[in-house]
């Protein structure tokens, strides 16, 4: 009689899992067939036009200097857009330092036109609902100027080696109350947390994919949301401190999370869930 009823509830548990399992894969299927829909449809991406803020942007006199940001030097001279982001992050002489695209950009609005840092790195991304930060659209903007290049950043120079060799440490040290790494949620082929696919990060098979969807817009937040944000938001799952933008950790993780999508395509703005 009792072992009638263990063998009763081990078979309600797994119809009851099997029927969840079975759920899930509906929904993502419903999930990946909305996403291609506004995919087959590129001018319905609402990201385009914070691309479009962040031109306005970066071409305006702004801040206590007065001047535009034409004179940024992303890396290919000052002022060319075009092209730079597939080339970030890299090394930057006058800064001494490795830099990804919003970290550059932050510096050429301090250095160039004069804002100050701190308020620029106080609150640096959208809430749910808000529209992408200022920063956050001229990244969108000079992003898309890279549509369908490939990532070309030069990361095995002497100045950036030890920055992605920082990011991998990152990457897989675990740490904070729930002892996480990046690596927990992120290196494992087919993992997800409910509804959620989990991108294979060190795998560059995966990380191609992935990384070159970043700055996306994502419909369940209604905003663009930057890669630095995405690193930011992952530090927050972890519960770890806020990180801060432009900071040494999220720099060397971008630049490894870049070194593994090597060579994978440039799809930015992208549509994300
Ligand atoms: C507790 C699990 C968890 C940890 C730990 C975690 N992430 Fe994530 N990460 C997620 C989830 C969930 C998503 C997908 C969110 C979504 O779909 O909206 C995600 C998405 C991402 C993406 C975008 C993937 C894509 O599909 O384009 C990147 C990049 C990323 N994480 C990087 C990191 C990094 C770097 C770390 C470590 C600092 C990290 N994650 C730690 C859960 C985690």
């Amino acid at each position: 009689m009792k072992f009638g009823r263990i063998v009763l509830a081990v078979l309600c548990a797994s119809f009851a899992l099997s029927s969840a399992a079975i759920a899930q894969d509906d929904a993502e299927k419903a999930i990946e067939q909305y996403r291609k829909k506004l995919k087959e449809d590129p001018w319905s991406n609402p990201g385009l036009l914070d691309a479009d803020r962040g031109e306005v942007l970066w071409k305006t006199p702004r801040g206590p200097n007065n001047v535009s940001l034409e004179k940024c030097d992303l890396g290919k001279g000052p002022g060319v857009v075009d092209g730079a982001f597939a080339e970030l992050p890299r090394f930057f002489e006058d800064a001494g330092k490795v830099m990804d695209v919003e970290t550059r950009i932050l510096w050429c609005m301090v250095n160039l036109q004069g804002f100050n840092r701190a308020d620029l790195v106080k609150n640096p991304h959208p809430a749910g609902g808000k529209p992408v930060k200022e920063l956050g659209a001229i990244a969108t903007y000079v992003a898309n100027k890279s549509n369908g290049m490939k990532f070309a950043a030069k990361l095995d120079t002497p100045q950036a080696k030890p920055v992605v060799k920082l990011g991998e440490e990152l990457f897989f040290r675990r740490s904070g109350p729930f002892d996480f790494s990046c690596a927990s949620c992120h290196s494992n082929p087919g993992q997800r947390i409910r509804l959620q696919a989990l991108p294979h990060l060190s795998d560059p098979k995966e990380a191609r994919i992935a990384v070159g969807e970043w700055p996306g817009y994502r419909v369940s937040s209604s905003h663009v949301m930057t890669m630095q944000h995405r690193v930011y938001d992952c530090y927050w799952q972890m519960r770890m401190p806020r990180v801060e933008l432009g900071s040494d950790a999220t720099v060397a993780i971008i630049a490894y999370l870049t070194k593994q999508a090597e060579g994978g395509e440039i799809s930015a703005p992208s549509i994300k869930r």
